[in-house]
């Protein structure tokens, strides 16, 4: 059964002028093939999409506005904005990934910390802008690895350069609203998601867990865990994306009652461990296998979950897939792929089951 903000999305983001960022990486195609189910007239800005990603199996630019450019030009990104006049922004480029981060911190902090200036920099040049959402992460939490379900209201401080460029995204977010977006003149709806991480089809970014578990089975080998006893809040793509969806029509609709800080995570069902989400994969393939080891140059948290409890509250959005679900359509995803059915037809099959879209 739909729930209330599926329905609720269904109907705002028909014809709506949609400005999204990173549409080209992971959640990004997911979230500009969403909009363009639902209907949106979405114009979407980021790098140029890495060969054999999501984005280019689907022939994602059929389907959106594809703009490709870097978030460091002020000037590009600030044209693009002017031509597509949005009503709504999503903000999700970013260097992702906590290990290139590491390696190369100066591009990360200007992709991260500066290109979300220049992203509120150019909503701020644009009146037609009702709401913009910039995702971070939950890692933007001073983790104390002891467990406890992080709340919007607990410190700041994410420590490597992928964590602290998040951090200072939160800081500059709400600097441009509270200085220059909700001013006498002028109402934006301005807020953040902190989402925890996201499993769904369509990952080929070879160092996150299920890419690296389908290639050790393609292979034939183990897939090496670092650390398998660790906790992660693991989410369904498609939740985490109505998590996103919901803010950007909420702080439209309401802003001053939405423009706050908001956790998009799973329910406590979706807090396991690297192991569970192995043994889950073994259910569909037998020939799953691991091995303790890998290397990374960042030290990762022990225990890292978020307490969704404001969101489920004020948003009427709440996680609908299970854990056992979200495997499912991986799986799914991923055997079609190779009986051959086109990306695009699989991603737009589980996107309509997901919103209940007759197709
Ligand atoms: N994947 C997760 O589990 C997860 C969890 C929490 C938060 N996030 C956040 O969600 C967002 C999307 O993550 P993802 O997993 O899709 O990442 P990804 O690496 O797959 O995609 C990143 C996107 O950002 C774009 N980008 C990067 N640097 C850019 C630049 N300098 N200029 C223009 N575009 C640039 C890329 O082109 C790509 O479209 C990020 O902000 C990330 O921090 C992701």
């Amino acid at each position: 059964m739909a729930k209330d903000c599926n329905l609720k999305n269904k109907a705002f983001y028909k014809g709506k002028r949609v400005f999204v960022t990173g549409h080209t990486g992971y959640k990004g195609a997911w979230l500009a093939a969403m909009l363009s189910e639902l209907g949106a007239q979405a114009t979407c800005y980021a790098l140029e999409a890495p060969a054999g990603s999501m984005f280019e199996k689907m022939h994602g630019e059929e389907m959106v506005h594809s703009v490709i450019g870097d978030v460091r030009d002020y000037d590009k990104l600030h044209a693009a904005m002017q031509e597509a006049q949005p009503e709504i922004v999503l903000h999700l480029a970013a260097q992702a990934i906590v290990n290139d981060c590491f390696q190369n911190p100066r591009y990360a902090y200007e992709s991260n910390v500066m290109g979300t200036v220049n992203l509120l920099e150019a909503v701020r040049a644009c009146p037609s802008v009702k709401s913009v959402m910039v995702v971070t992460t939950d890692k933007v939490y001073e983790n104390k690895g002891d467990g406890a379900l992080y709340v919007e209201t607990d410190p700041l401080g994410g420590v490597d350069p992928y964590s602290s460029s998040k951090t200072c995204m939160e800081y500059i977010t709400d600097t441009y609203k509270r200085s220059y977006l909700q001013t006498p003149e002028r109402m934006v709806g301005v807020c953040t998601a902190r989402a925890s991480n996201v499993l769904g089809g369509g990952d080929y970014v070879q160092s996150r867990l299920i890419p690296s578990i389908l290639r050790s089975i393609a292979e034939g080998k183990p897939v090496e865990l670092r650390h398998p006893h660790q906790t992660r809040p693991w989410q369904s793509m498609m939740d985490a994306l109505n998590g996103y969806l919901s803010l950007g029509r909420l702080a439209y609709e309401e802003p001053e009652k939405y423009s706050s800080q908001w956790n998009i995570g799973p329910t406590k069902d979706g807090i396991k461990d690297v192991l569970w989400v192995v043994e889950k994969m073994q259910a569909y393939y037998a020939d799953t296998h691991y091995v303790v080891g890998g290397a990374f140059d960042v030290k990762e948290s022990g225990t890292l979950g978020l307490d969704i409890t404001k969101s489920l509250q004020h948003l009427d959005w709440e996680p609908l897939l299970t854990c056992d679900k979200m495997l499912y359509n991986i799986v799914e995803y991923y055997k079609l792929e190779r009986s051959g059915m086109p990306v695009r037809e699989i991603v737009q099959k589980q996107i309509r089951e997901f919103f209940e879209i007759d197709g």
